[in-house]
């Protein structure tokens, strides 16, 4: 369908394939009936798309904002709704995930196999002695194991806390503890890049703390490689569910029974345990997984290619597509292990028909370059997804023409671990795409752009603030154990009217909406979150180190890329003479960011400096070390205390 390609000003865009459109979930209808009738439009989502123990009384509490409850009274069980319910419906042979290994080893599992593992899992749990309201944290590399436990977990009402197993001890601790976890499930190991890559020692070292809330550690054998054992506190994870029955009734749970916890970087340097309720949650994720994707299960492979340690594994591999009864993909590695064709290989293996992934993933095939998808037949695809950071129009119009073969919709879909669920989005089916935009709320969701002072405006190309207007579904219900903090960060910024997204966002002349990125402290690097004071308070916790200021600086590959300036203590200002990018010191500091929160924290670059500049009220004045780390002129520095920093600075790079 290039035909269907029209022009607009500066670029094409693309007006829905009628023949697409003929069968896509998502239709224009959705729009005027969410626009007619709000809460009796969620009301409808939920009742059917979701199988409720028992219906709920009301759609929406707002009356206690900035905490909702929705579907206030309903009972429902998010495992039964993922599992049980599609074998009851006689879909117990369905594949519900293809898994491919790294080293190539594949599992099938059907859905009925799925309900005996997850059944399994739950009754294993309960006799680890976990119950419902405690919390269990979940540690684990890109395997079924991931989100069978996640699954188990919801089951029997423990909230889980997955935590990215490329997360540190340090970083595996902090969350551990914040939120009391009793339970931690990890794995020997996983495989990276060809070679097994030891997990379970990360484990014992975020324990080995004198207080600890954890009794048991779930061990999952992955990589058979040699590893620690406390026999006391450790278990394998195959002798827990094989002691295990493979029937487990299901409970209904509360809707705004808390179902996970998921730590995401704030602007300080504590991550904040964002939390999700059940029916919400479980409601918004099934509706946006069949209108954004357009997933009918029965006949689309879909594969969302994120990790189960983000967001994005959470709503768009386990809750949204299992709900949904999909059958996906699950992929254990990395694009390049062993040959940069790999994800071509499994999608022309599997027969991929939709696949969600990430722009920074994009931008690297591109470098790769296109006859590498070439070589692979990917006519199985009809449509594909972005999501995590903002998509270049050149990397949306490369991913059209050499993974869509100029024929899938792209849906670029904006939202964040707060959201839960895609907020901004085209409809397949229904937008004429414009590459590069998220282009406008999807039914059910109201956002609007406001100025500095919190007025809302339309006017195209002016640069202002994303808010979110109205309560939605699968909005966090808060941070954990720090109310105080939700109600300070989101909806204190344009006051209680407005949730404050930290985006920045303008329209163009159609009225779509542009996504620009992060306007506060936050980091976006090859769409992972990171905090500029945690990276910071990493770097001080090094002993060589005084101060530290971390700015994130455009990158071509990473969208960002971390960028720290460091200020040495006295003692060992003598090796910053010897400093440069590769030197033992930079290395040993970029090393010590990656033990202290992981490597994807690690800067890219670190420049040694003798002074920072910063406000006469001694606030670090960013904006001007993200002009040197771009390199571009240096702007106002009228309001330094000392205005020759910023010189110093610059000479000692240059010179
Ligand atoms: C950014 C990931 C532009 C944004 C689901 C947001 C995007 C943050 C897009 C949330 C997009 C996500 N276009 N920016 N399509 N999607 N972002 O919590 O800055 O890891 O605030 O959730 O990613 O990141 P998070």
């Amino acid at each position: 369908m290039s035909s269907a390609q029209s022009l607009s000003s500066t670029h094409p865009t693309f007006p829905p394939d009628p023949e697409f459109a003929a069968t896509a979930n998502g239709t224009a209808q959705l729009y005027d009936a969410a626009a007619a009738d709000y809460e009796g439009f969620w009301a409808d989502q939920a009742r059917s798309r979701i199988t409720w123990d028992t219906d709920f009384e009301s759609t929406l509490d707002w009356s206690e904002a900035p905490f909702a409850q929705w579907f206030v009274g309903g009972q429902l069980n998010a495992a039964y709704n993922c599992v049980d319910r599609h074998v009851a419906a006689g879909h117990g042979d369905r594949v519900a995930i293809h898994f491919e290994g790294e080293p190539g080893d594949t599992r099938t599992i059907t859905y009925a196999d799925l309900l005996s593992e997850v059944s399994r899992a739950a009754n294993a749990l309960e006799a680890l002695g976990i119950r419902k309201g405690d919390t269990v944290a979940i540690y684990l590399p890109m395997i079924p194991e991931a989100a069978i436990a996640m699954l188990a977990c919801a089951r029997i009402g423990a909230p889980h806390s997955v935590v990215f197993g490329g997360f540190s001890a340090e970083a595996l601790n902090t969350r551990i503890n914040d939120a009391a976890c009793k339970l931690v499930i990890t794995a020997d190991g996983g495989y990276r890049r060809g070679a097994p890559s030891a997990l379970k020692p990360a484990v014992d070292a975020a324990l080995d703390h004198a207080e600890t809330t954890v009794d048991k550690v779930l061990v999952v054998q992955r990589t058979r490689q040699e590893t620690p054992w406390f026999p006391e506190r450790d278990l394998w994870w195959h002798d827990a569910l094989a002691a295990a029955s493979d029937t487990h009734a299901a409970p209904a749970h509360d809707s705004e029974h808390p179902l996970f916890i998921l730590y995401t970087s704030g602007t300080t340097g504590k991550p904040k345990g964002i939390f999700h309720t059940t029916g919400g949650y479980l409601t918004q994720a099934a509706y946006t997984n069949a209108v954004v994707h357009d997933v009918h299960p029965e006949s689309d492979v879909y594969w969302c290619t994120a990790d189960i340690g983000w967001v994005t594994g959470h709503s768009y591999i386990v809750y949204g597509p299992l709900a949904n009864g999909a059958t996906q993909v699950m992929y254990e590695g990395t694009p390049d292990s062993p040959h940069q064709g790999r994800w071509w290989e499994i999608i022309q293996k599997y027969g991929v028909s939709i696949l969600y992934t990430a722009p920074t993933a994009v931008r690297t095939f591109m470098k790769w370059g296109s006859e590498i998808p070439a070589g692979f037949d990917l006519s199985s695809l009809r449509l594909l997804g972005s999501v995590g950071e903002p998509i270049n129009p050149e990397a949306w119009l490369w991913y059209r023409k050499y993974i869509g073969g100029d024929r899938c919709p792209i849906v670029d879909t904006w939202w964040q671990t707060e959201t839960g669920a895609i907020m901004i989005s085209p409809l397949p089916g229904v937008t004429t795409l414009e590459p590069g935009s998220a282009q406008r709320p999807i039914p059910g969701i109201s956002a609007e752009i406001l100025d500095d002072e919190g007025v809302p405006f339309t006017e195209p190309e002016k640069v202002g603030y994303l808010v979110l207007t109205k309560p939605w579904p699968a909005m966090l219900r808060g941070i954990w154990g720090d109310p105080q903090r939700y109600r300070d960060t989101y909806w204190s910024r344009f006051g209680e009217k407005y949730y404050f997204a930290g985006d920045g966002a303008k329209y163009d002349a159609d009225g779509n909406i542009w996504l620009l990125g992060r306007v506060d402290d936050v980091m976006n690097v090859s769409g992972h979150r990171l905090s500029t004071a945690e990276i910071e308070s990493a770097l001080v916790s090094h002993p060589k180190v005084a101060e530290a200021a971390v700015v994130g600086a455009s990158d071509e590959m990473t969208g960002q890329a971390v960028v720290a300036f460091v200020i040495l203590r006295e003692e060992h200002v003598e090796e910053a003479d010897e400093v440069g990018e590769g030197t033992d010191l930079v290395k040993e500091l970029r090393d010590h960011v990656a033990k202290e929160i992981g490597p994807i924290a690690k800067p890219r670059t670190i420049m040694i400096v003798a002074e920072l500049p910063k406000t006469r009220s001694g606030k670090i004045m960013r904006r001007l070390l993200k002009d040197v780390a771009e390199g571009r002129e240096v702007g106002d520095v009228t309001t330094l205390a000392d205005s020759s920093v910023m010189s110093s600075i610059k000479l000692g790079l240059d010179g």
